[in-house]
């Protein structure tokens, strides 16, 4: 019975595609298979490498569509930088699925006003608990401290597997900012936030059938399949985020000074109820907390397989931060202008670490023209990162790995207009300010005490996590770090 309505529905929906899509001046693409199109591929979560195929077989801009989705995929600096400059490009595409996650509210995925006032609002308030200050440069550098003190020096000279710990710092800098909290470097809540994500992958086939028919999400969900996932979904929410909203409740202020940007919320909520709803806030204090730590600890992860690979490239970050820094002090914000290799190994790190490789997806609220093409309402635009950063027209020998690209004839940095790891435009990275600092702050202070070596015999072959959706994370390794 059910197989009969959703295939009756998929043809329907199929129909009807086709008529609305059929006399449009689109881009050349891959087309698809009758009704399904290219679901599968677009579903994949390694799909950057379908698109990169696609893309030179298509150029820089292409389309395909999927069951119910109309998408546009464009891989050349300058026309992303076009296509998001517009307003009518600055929404996200919604779904049952988002809907159920309220990820029609918060940060990254709302859309229209609800977005806009978002965003600006969380500008306002995380500039003003240090984001892009003096007092976020103190509160980083506290972190690098206590990641050295507690977990790299007990371990000085054995095997050592990194991650979880410079996630859970990390992770204290937008948690500090956003709740006045901080995690024990043995506090696993920080990692369990990534779970649902994690997990994804392994659900496609459930959110696929709700998308086609989102009435089934109205059935009970041990019978749709829903149960497992709101478990593992509403998990984070309710160990981590909701305890922290109850808490503020209970002690703040409504007409004070605010104490972190949960305080802000809450002040604004009795201010704005309508607009600051319950879901948008526990939405927005989610988005922060996983857009602030999971991309700057993947970033920082690549980073040191880089140095680890690349023993002279290593030595010659040491060798700046000796010369400018020294070994009295920590590393500070202001060192920045003066260490022109180590900007460049960040920005050669995040040329081909790609860890948005698709960024996020953005939709067209209006039909719009680009590159020549009429793209219709209502399509899904996907920028290949990836496939700009590893252009050859840009960048020459793209698979080398080659801070020195970033430099000028006098060892000055040379900016590229094809690097955009935070994305472009109106949607561009909110936190891209707090992010370069940690960069900066975390590699500098680590290696101006410590040397990095891969365990000996071991050699990381570049390959990521296969199951992760959005965020392109190595596999797993272990570094040996020497006191230096
Ligand atoms: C190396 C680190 C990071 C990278 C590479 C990165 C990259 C990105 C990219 C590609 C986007 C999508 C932009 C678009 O839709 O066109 C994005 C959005 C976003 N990022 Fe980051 N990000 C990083 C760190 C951070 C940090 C530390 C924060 C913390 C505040 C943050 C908060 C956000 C938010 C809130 C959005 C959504 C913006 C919106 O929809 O208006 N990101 N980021």
């Amino acid at each position: 019975m059910w197989v009969v309505a959703v295939t009756v529905l998929v043809v329907l929906v199929a129909l009807v595609w086709h008529r609305k899509t059929s006399n449009k001046n689109l881009p050349p693409g891959p087309g698809g298979l009758p009704l399904i199109g290219q679901i599968a591929k677009a579903v994949d979560p390694r799909k950057e490498l379908h698109f990169i195929e696609w893309q030179k077989k298509y150029g820089p801009i292409f389309y395909f569509n999927t069951i119910t989705e109309k998408m546009v995929v464009i891989s050349d600096a300058d026309l992303i930088r076009e296509a998001f400059s517009k307003s009518e490009t600055a929404d996200r595409p919604s779904n049952i699925i988002f809907t159920l996650f309220y990820a029609d509210n918060g940060l990254v995925f709302s859309s229209g006003e609800l977005w806009k006032q978002s965003r600006r609002f969380s500008l306002h308030h995380l500039r003003n608990f240090g984001m892009g200050g003096a007092k976020l440069e103190s509160v980083i550098q506290d972190q690098v401290q206590e990641l050295l003190e507690q977990v790299v020096a007990p371990n000085e000279g054995k095997p050592l597997c990194i991650d979880h710990s410079l996630r859970i710092a990390i992770a204290n800098v937008i948690w500090g900012m956003v709740s006045s909290q901080k995690f024990a470097v043995t506090d696993t809540r920080a990692l369990e936030v990534m779970r649902p994500f994690d997990e994804m992958s392994q659900f496609i086939w459930i959110f696929i059938i709700l998308t086609i028919c989102p009435a089934l999400a109205r059935l009970p969900s041990w019978l749709n399949g829903l149960k497992k996932v709101y478990k593992i979904f509403n998990a984070p929410i309710d160990t981590l985020i909701q305890p922290a909203i109850d808490s503020h409740e209970e002690t703040v202020d409504l007409r004070g000074e605010p104490r972190d940007y949960i305080d802000c919320m809450l002040q604004e909520r009795s201010r704005n109820p309508q607009f600051f709803t319950n879901r948008h806030m526990i939405r927005s204090i989610l988005d922060l907390f996983v857009a602030g730590h999971d991309t700057t600890s993947v970033t920082l992860g690549w980073a040191f397989i880089y140095l680890c690979k690349d023993l002279e490239v290593q030595r010659k970050l040491r060798e700046e931060i000796t010369n400018i820094v020294g070994k009295e002090r920590s590393p500070a914000l202001s060192d920045r202008p003066r260490m022109p290799y180590t900007e460049a190994f960040i920005m050669e790190t995040q040329r081909m670490a790609n860890i948005a490789p698709t960024g996020l997806e953005h939709v067209t609220r209006e039909e719009i023209q680009l590159g020549g093409y009429t793209i219709p309402r209502g399509a899904q635009i996907i920028s290949l990162l990836m496939a700009v950063h590893m252009d050859e027209k840009h960048f020459p020998e793209p698979e080398a790995f080659r801070p020195e690209r970033f430099l000028d004839d006098q060892g000055r940095v040379k900016p590229n207009r094809a690097l955009i790891p935070f994305s472009v435009g109106k949607r561009s990275c909110l936190g891209e300010a707090l992010a370069r600092a940690e960069l900066f702050l975390f590699l500098t202070g680590l290696l101006q005490r410590y040397s990095l070596r891969f365990v000996d015999g071991f050699d990381h072959d570049l390959s990521c996590i296969q199951t992760k959706a959005i965020v392109r994370e190595p596999t797993s390794y272990e570094v040996v770090l020497e006191r230096s």
